[in-house]
């Protein structure tokens, strides 16, 4: 494969609205040891590269400035060290930054195959959920057949993989949304019973069920003491963001006598160690719910790489279900 020297990209000229995200020409960038340079056919969008160009999520030290932090497309080098991949090979990977453009770099191991009978649209969308549901839901929220699992934003990308994900790991499922048409999503992609927050108290549901085993929470604020008397006696909250806000009054006497569990993370700055072993686990134990059905990516729209502005405007507003995709 020839390699251009210059490539299409969108880049954050400013911190600010979407109108910042501006197209522009770069160089192609040459893969280090262990990287590969993917040849971009899709790239995800997702929340936190919305928080990036707002200027409240800087891209950890090294990674690429430009948004991005998936894609699918194809092997087009390989750099010293990689054994697994070969130029042309397809694959869909994880990204520290920098897949709004024709050409990405990334560790060799933090790539995974497609999985069978998905196209590279569809692949381009699993990398950032799978990645953060399977290491907050499964390694440190610690869920198991047969629990109750609670998602808020259950119509988010990473709502919708969370259902999927967890009701094919045998546990029951709940999801809070915003809107019928949202929770009517939730309930066809596996949540048993989806809450409408708006109408519905999550915390009354959930406490009728016996309570969650397990929360994913990314809205915190007036949620953070609300998970806490929705959890069932050992219960597990994993925090993934704080849409609502980070602070919040507690009585931490409910989690010592219920000897609850309150933990969270944050993908993105992680070893690159951590990140390849998400991968390896995801490949064995996610990619067959793939290959099944039991697990497919809900895409809501698609916009061209030049209309990244518009892609952030449709997330930030919430009208969507599922991932967004840009295609190169
Ligand atoms: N920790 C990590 O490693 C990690 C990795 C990836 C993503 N995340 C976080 O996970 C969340 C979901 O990401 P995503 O890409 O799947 O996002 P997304 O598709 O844009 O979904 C966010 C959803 O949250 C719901 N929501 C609930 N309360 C909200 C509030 N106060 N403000 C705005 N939205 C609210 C909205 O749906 P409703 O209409 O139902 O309100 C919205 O659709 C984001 O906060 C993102 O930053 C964390």
């Amino acid at each position: 494969m020839s390699l251009p020297e210059t490539m299409r990209a969108v880049e954050i000229s400013q911190p600010g609205g979407p109108e910042v995200l501006r197209p522009c020409t770069l160089p192609v960038p040459v893969p280090g040891h262990g990287q590969i340079l993917i040849r971009v056919a899709y790239a995800g969008v997702n929340r936190p590269d919305a928080l990036q160009r707002a200027g409240a999520y800087a891209p950890p030290p090294g990674a690429s400035p430009l948004p991005g932090l998936e894609a699918a497309g194809e092997v087009a080098a390989i750099g010293p060290g990689v054994t697994r991949w070969a130029v042309g090979d397809r694959v869909c990977a994880l990204l520290p930054g920098g897949g709004y453009a024709d050409y990405a770099v990334t560790p060799a191991d933090h790539a995974l195959p497609i999985p069978e009978g998905l196209d590279l649209r569809e692949a381009a969308c699993l990398p950032e959920t799978c990645f953060t549901v399977w290491s907050n839901v499964v390694l440190r929220g610690g869920l198991k057949a047969g629990e109750r699992f609670l998602v808020h934003g259950g119509s988010s990308g990473i709502g919708t993989t969370a259902i999927q994900m967890a009701r094919a790991l045998g546990a029951r499922v709940f999801a809070t949304a915003g809107s019928a048409e949202k929770c009517a999503a939730c309930e066809v992609l596996g949540a048993e019973r989806a809450i409408n927050y708006r109408t519905e108290d999550f915390v009354a549901v959930l406490k009728a069920e016996g309570g969650a085993d397990v929360i994913l929470d990314m809205v915190g604020g007036s949620y953070i003491p609300r998970n806490v008397k929705a959890l069932a006696t050992e219960g597990r909250l994993v925090q993934i963001a704080f849409l609502e806000g980070t602070k919040a009054e507690l009585n931490f006497a409910e989690v010592m006598m219920r000897r609850l569990t309150i933990t969270g993370s944050t993908l993105r700055p992680q070893a690159d160690l951590a990140k390849a072993r998400y991968a390896r686990d995801l490949e064995t134990h996610v990619w067959p719910m793939v290959a099944f059905g039991a697990l497919r990516p809900v895409i809501d729209s698609e916009f061209p790489l030049t209309e990244a502005a518009a892609a952030h405007a449709r997330l930030e507003s919430s009208g969507h279900i599922g991932k967004i995709v840009l295609a190169l």
